[in-house]
């Protein structure tokens, strides 16, 4: 694939560029690597590949040309303070983003909220429109820009449209809430192939496209990166599958294997005062990524006397997310305070039982903290997929560590050798918790190994491939 001389042969379009742009205090500004699975999951496979992506640059009112970073072109497009607030923090994460992660915080539906999605979904259309060569292929990411599939197949039915969904796609009696569903739907029917983590999510999209559209879908299962469902949308035939996404896996396991990363990962341990075990939380700050739920069940372990806070200290590293959404507000302070419960109850001068930081870090510190790390902790209340558990997996080439993982992250279907838990059962976690710091070292290889056979064999590559080779698109250079 490359940029061809009137217009991009492959272009990605998200929400984000995988760059934000940052204003500091003092005036000037910088770019920084984007938060989020989708930017660390795309991005390699797009540095590798070239082509050209269109997204915002993560602040509003920036008004930046067409750049080029690192062979890849980026197209920044611009939101006003207003369409933040509307389109990304009102529609995509006040209503969405809780619709489609099972109501688990209560979705709000406003008419002006929809009405600028609209409007903004449409801007990413224009721009892609401009962007694309005759008959590139145009892939679109996540629940952001599901407008954006039948927007650009309106002014553009030359290009191979394909769209991917990073985030679950709800039971069929949740999505029905949406009064704007069939807008929805018929939006991503614009593609050629709509792609979802798992196959419950094809299925139930499928099933709306009857529903709502009135059209005709295959009735067959559909498996995994095979066995599509189909649906005939007047001449065209809309593909429908499962790709679940996955990480550079090969890259991480690399970066591991450093000795700057394990001399590293070595000073935080002693950083940490060398505790017997140490347990690592890594996520964006966000209420469907349970980290009230793991602090609650080091809290209780501690209480009930099965952990002893002398030889156990967690770190929860946790990336500022959408910090204006109320929802997002609000747990930040329930965590923030139960970070502080715990710390006042059972930690004391010089030991924290829980080492917080609300902060990023980059790649390397990632691999050094999941390297030292003996448990890693993933409890999401529903997960489209989760890729730090993927991350963790892929930085033990030494067959150390073990991985709690939720039932409800997509990766639970593929990572079975990890102590897997519903994060609503708190004495099931605790139990998981105590079981993996517990491990028997053997049995701990055991599980790595099988682990990591899965992680190492499927990766972001793969996923790519599959979803391309699956659109049509030839993914050579
Ligand atoms: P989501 O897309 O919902 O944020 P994922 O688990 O799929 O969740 O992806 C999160 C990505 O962000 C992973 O690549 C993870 O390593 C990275 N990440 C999360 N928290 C941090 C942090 N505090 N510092 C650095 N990277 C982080
Ligand atoms: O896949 C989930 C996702 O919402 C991505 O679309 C997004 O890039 C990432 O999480 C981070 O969220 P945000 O862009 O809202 O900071």
């Amino acid at each position: 694939m490359d940029i061809g001389e009137n217009g991009a042969e492959f272009v990605v379009v998200a929400n984000r560029l995988p760059v934000d742009l940052e204003r500091l205090p003092d005036g000037t500004e910088r770019w920084k690597h984007s938060p989020g699975g989708l930017v660390s999951a795309l991005e390699p496979f797009l540095r590798s590949h070239s082509g050209a992506w269109v997204g915002w640059p993560g602040v509003s009112d920036a008004v930046v040309s067409p750049f080029e970073d690192d062979g890849l072109l980026l197209h920044p497009v611009e939101l006003s303070a207003k369409e933040v607030e509307d389109y990304y923090e009102g529609f995509s994460n006040g209503t969405l983003w809780p619709l489609y992660h099972d109501v688990v915080a209560q979705p709000a539906f406003h008419r002006h909220w929809w009405n600028s999605y609209v409007r903004v979904n449409q801007r990413f259309a224009d721009a892609t429109a401009k962007v694309a060569a005759q008959g590139a292929t145009v892939w679109v990411q996540d629940y952001q820009l599901q407008l954006v599939p039948a927007m650009l197949r309106e002014q553009r039915p030359d290009l191979k449209i394909g769209f991917f969904l990073h985030i679950p796609f709800p039971p069929v009696e949740l999505f029905m809430q949406l009064p704007w569903r069939t807008e929805i739907i018929r939006g991503l029917l614009g593609a050629d192939l709509v792609g979802f983590h798992r196959p419950g999510g094809a299925q139930n999209f499928l099933w709306l496209a009857r529903r709502l559209v009135g059209l005709e879908p295959s009735r067959g299962t559909v498996g995994v990166r095979t066995r599509p469902g189909v649906v005939q949308v007047g001449d065209r035939t809309v593909r429908v599958g499962a790709f679940p996404i996955s990480i550079d896996s090969a890259g991480l396991d690399a970066v591991a294997r450093r000795k700057e990363t394990q001399a590293r990962a070595k000073q935080i341990r002693a950083d940490l005062g060398n505790p017997k075990r140490i347990l690592l939380g890594v996520d964006r700050l966000d209420y469907t990524k349970g980290i009230d739920v793991r602090i609650r069940a080091l809290y209780e372990l501690i209480a009930d006397g099965r952990v002893d806070p002398e030889d156990v200290t967690m770190v929860q590293l946790a990336t500022p997310s959408r910090e204006r959404v109320d929802h997002y507000k609000t747990m930040r302070q329930d965590i923030e305070q139960s970070v502080g419960r715990i710390n006042g109850e059972f930690g004391r001068v010089g030991k924290p039982v829980v080492h917080y930081l609300h902060q990023s870090v980059n790649r390397e510190e990632l691999v050094a903290f999941m390297s030292a790390a003996d448990v890693m902790v993933v409890t999401p209340v529903r997960d489209g997929m989760n890729l730090v558990c993927k991350e963790y997996v892929a930085c033990r080439y030494d067959l150390g560590g073990a991985l709690v993982l939720s039932e409800f992250a997509g990766a639970a279907a593929e990572l079975t050798s990890a102590f897997l838990v519903n994060p609503h059962d708190l004495d099931g976690v605790k139990n998981a918790l105590q079981a993996a710091l517990d491990i028997d070292p053997a049995e701990g290889r055991r599980r790595m190994r099988a682990l990591r056979r899965q992680v190492l064999t499927h990766d972001v590559d793969r996923w790519a491939r599959s979803f391309l080779e699956a659109l049509g698109t030839q993914t050579s250079v």
